[in-house]
């Protein structure tokens, strides 16, 4: 007889999207649901931390209600919430969430790293991942590294020192006025533009570093854009004065600088540590360009290439439920005296 599916419920609220999932020997997806708050935080530009908690708060009953509605008789065997890193207001909302639900179904609660359920997103729905693995996350939050040995085993190799990937293409996106969230509108104007049109600097490429940094490059597109501050110049400067070609050929190039220099730290990593897989997580994994320089640099060094369904790029509980499920495969749960804590940024090699 096979043994029983083990059923984890997941819930996700490190940032902007109160999330609820059921997942199934961590593969398969029974519900993943995602209340995002993009727009609500539109109009500012960013995430309020405020009021982020806030909606965690009105939607979070609902959202679990309907991932169970989903599954016929689901019966979990535990409950996995992200408990680090993010905003520390909407992550309370998700663990006192899941602490009652583990504390009244009489089932372990487990505690997930958000950032490293990323990494585990490509392996839902698609089978278990050949290790070791060089998982490379990059979410409007984080741009970090891994060597994997196993879906819970996972050394910090590389970590950016400024911004976040995701959080360049925000602002880039701010910056060339093209709306919030800024990655899937840079990916769809870049599109039309020449990604040479702009030589815009790709940072920390000397020496063998795996860090990341973006501020950068996020100041040379407000530089290209609107001139060197008090340098005269002749050609008139300012969004206002450029085409929309002009403005995709700035997309595209931004664009470019960022997947060369990620892919560049990728396969310093391979050349490291010699994986048999290479993993994308994060929201920006769902960029194409970033998508196929993968596959295509996979494809050269004869290495498997993982990256994420769509819908498990950007924040969900079901990447949390799928790695949770891995923890309590392992022993490691928690109990309900888990706290939640906004960053967990561990060192190098930690
Ligand atoms: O993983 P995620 O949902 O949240 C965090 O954990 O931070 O990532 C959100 C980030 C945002 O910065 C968003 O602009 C970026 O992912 N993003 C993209 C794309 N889709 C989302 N960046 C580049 N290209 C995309 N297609
Ligand atoms: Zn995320």
């Amino acid at each position: 007889m096979r043994p029983k599916q083990k059923i984890i419920l997941g819930i996700e609220s490190s940032c902007d999207e109160t999330a609820c999932a059921v997942v199934a020997d961590g593969q398969a997806v029974l519900s993943n649901v995602v209340a995002t708050q993009i727009d609500l935080h539109k109009r500012f530009g960013g995430v309020v931390p405020e009021l982020a908690s806030r909606a965690h708060i009105e939607a979070i009953n609902t959202v679990i209600d309907e991932a169970l509605a989903l599954c016929p008789n689901p019966q979990p065997d535990a409950v996995a919430v992200t408990h680090q890193p993010g905003l520390i207001g909407s992550l309370l909302v998700g663990l006192m969430a899941a602490k009652t639900l583990a504390w009244a179904w009489g089932v372990p609660l487990i505690g997930v790293n958000h950032v490293r359920a990323h990494a585990y997103a490509a392996a839902l729905e698609a089978g278990p991942v050949e290790y070791p693995a060089v998982a490379l996350i990059c979410s409007g939050g984080h741009t970090a590294l891994y060597h994997c040995t196993g879906p819970t085993e996972m050394e910090l190799i590389g970590n950016t020192i400024d911004d976040a990937a995701g959080e360049a293409f925000d602002k880039v996106a701010a910056i060339l006025n093209l709306g919030y969230p800024g990655g899937p509108v840079v990916d769809k104007v870049a599109k039309s533009g020449d990604p040479h049109a702009v030589k815009f600097p790709r940072s920390l490429l000397k020496g063998q570093s795996l860090d990341f940094s973006f501020s950068g490059i996020k100041t040379a597109v407000l530089y290209h854009v609107n001139g060197l501050p008090g340098q005269a110049s002749d050609a008139p400067r300012g969004i206002e004065n450029l085409s929309p070609q002009q403005i995709a050929d700035i997309a595209a190039s931004f664009q470019q600088a960022v997947v060369d220099t990620l892919t560049i730290k990728i396969r310093r990593a391979v050349e490291r540590f010699s994986p048999r897989t290479i993993i994308l997580g994060g929201g920006v994994a769902a960029n194409s360009a970033l998508r196929q320089a993968t596959e295509d640099l996979a494809g050269k060094t004869r290495i498997a290439f993982r990256k994420p369904e769509m819908r498990f790029c950007t924040d969900n509980a079901a990447m949390i439920a799928g790695l949770g499920y891995h923890y309590l495969q392992a022993g490691q749960v928690a109990d309900l005296g888990l706290t939640a804590t906004a960053t967990a940024r561990t060192k190098v090699g930690k």
